[in-house]
């Protein structure tokens, strides 16, 4: 797997201990270690004896290039990184998966392998991802435990629902790796938009000509996708209106589908009253047909010629309407005298920051030559960025505002 830019951004150099038991989804950890690697943290893995059963420790060896941990009383292990300190080193517990039966230990506090005493000497975060059959994780013995481990902090990722090695259906399917991986990130993630409301728009707008085509633009969506996904990293209850379809959705973010600029505009408008700051990175179009033709139009030899009739301007009614301290951000995707129609869209819309991106170079790239535009006039050329970086440094911006707004 690709690891998210996102993700990794927040991993490089971290320490992760990864705890490793013994249900049948061991082999998915293997995977979760690689992952880890590749996103730049140094990963020492411990294994139950259980969980040696169900996939070689020489798997975790050659993926960390680093000893893997089983044995509790291995004079050499004791030595060179004693239980003590390996959980007190570390930035990161991970155990992935973990039985009910660890579940169970950690709850009552036991320590009786080289997992469950580490976890018990550590004093970084501890995160478990539950992975087992459907009955026991309704089971109550295994819930009244994670109630206790989360009561103590411990965070779960809490299983989903799906095929079970068993060949029936049903929770307690181990998360998937990129929920794992969001969950460790957000961990090492400045909480700087906690208690925030964010509604960002992102795609392009799709305006019916009849019920099977569409005017739409270039735009690929990803950079509000970047933006939705970094601010519910950093806190805030994200509200993404958002055209897109190919692009999962990011997690913790409340994604609202739309397909119309008239569409948007509504959810637009519905959202901000509740909200703090609005992103518009949305390609809204500028023009719609005229009319939409109820059924599939056939092929004929005619010329077809398409009427069309202006949208509405949602961020010139975003400003007649918003609610006072919302701090409001623009896009201007121009390929031509970007600077100079950026600065004139931040002024007749009155946004606090615009972000002007030369077009067609940005559509659907992963990197941006942006520059951000104030509106008490100053200019910031930025050197060229990834979305997800670009998305960062814009809610820097955005939650430095908020700070002042108070
Ligand atoms: C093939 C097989 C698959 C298992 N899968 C799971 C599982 O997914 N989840 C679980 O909680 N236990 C599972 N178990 C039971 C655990 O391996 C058992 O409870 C063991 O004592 C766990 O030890 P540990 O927690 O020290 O790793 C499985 C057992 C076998 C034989």
């Amino acid at each position: 797997m690709r690891v998210d830019e996102a993700v990794a951004s927040r991993l490089r150099q971290k320490h992760v201990v990864l705890g490793v038991t013994g249900s049948i989804a061991a082999y998915k950890a293997v995977g979760l270690a690689s992952a880890l690697v590749q996103a730049g943290a140094t990963v020492d893995v411990i294994m139950t004896e259980a969980a040696t059963r169900m996939v070689q420790p020489l798997s975790f060896q050659a993926i960390t290039h680093r000893p893997v941990h089983v044995d509790l009383f291995a004079p050499l292990a004791e030595t060179e990184i004693g239980h003590v300190t390996l959980g007190q080193q570390a930035d990161l517990l991970l155990v992935a998966p973990a039985t009910a039966n660890t579940l169970a230990k950690l709850a009552l506090g036991l320590a009786d392998n080289l997992l469950t005493t580490t976890a018990l000497a550590a004093r970084c975060p501890i995160v478990v991802a539950p992975a087992m059959e459907t009955a026991m994780w309704h089971h109550a013995a295994t819930q009244d435990h994670l109630a206790t481990l989360r009561q103590r902090g411990v965070i779960v990722v809490e299983p989903e629902a799906g095929y079970l090695a068993s060949g029936k259906s049903g929770a307690g399917r181990l998360a998937d790796e990129r929920r794992i991986l969001a969950t460790v990130a957000r961990l090492f993630t400045p909480q700087d938009l906690a208690g925030r409301h964010i509604v960002v728009t992102a795609g392009g707008t799709r305006e019916a000509i009849d019920p099977v085509r569409f005017i739409s633009n270039a735009s690929s969506g990803r950079m509000g996708y970047a933006v939705a996904e970094a601010a519910a990293q950093r806190g805030a209850r994200v509200t993404l209106i958002s055209t897109v379809r190919h692009l999962p959705a990011p997690f913790w973010v409340d994604v609202e589908p739309v397909e119309s600029a008239r569409q948007m505009r509504d959810a637009v408008l519905a959202a901000i009253p509740q909200a703090d700051a609005l992103l518009m990175a949305a390609a809204v179009a500028d023009y719609r047909p005229a009319d939409v033709a109820p059924q599939k139009r056939k092929k004929g030899s005619d010329e077809w010629v398409l009427r069309l009739v202006p949208n509405p301007d949602i961020l010139e009614e975003v400003k007649a309407t918003k609610p006072p301290g919302l701090v409001v951000v623009g896009w201007a995707a121009e390929t031509h005298d970007l600077i100079e129609n950026a600065r004139s869209k931040l002024r007749r819309k009155d946004l606090d920051l615009i972000v002007a991106n030369p077009v067609p170079q940005t559509f659907g790239s992963d990197r941006v030559q942006a520059t951000l535009l104030f509106r008490d006039g100053t200019i910031v050329p930025l050197e060229p960025l990834s979305k997800v970086a670009l998305a960062n440094r814009i809610l820097d911006i955005v939650a430095e505002r908020l700070r002042h707004r108070r």
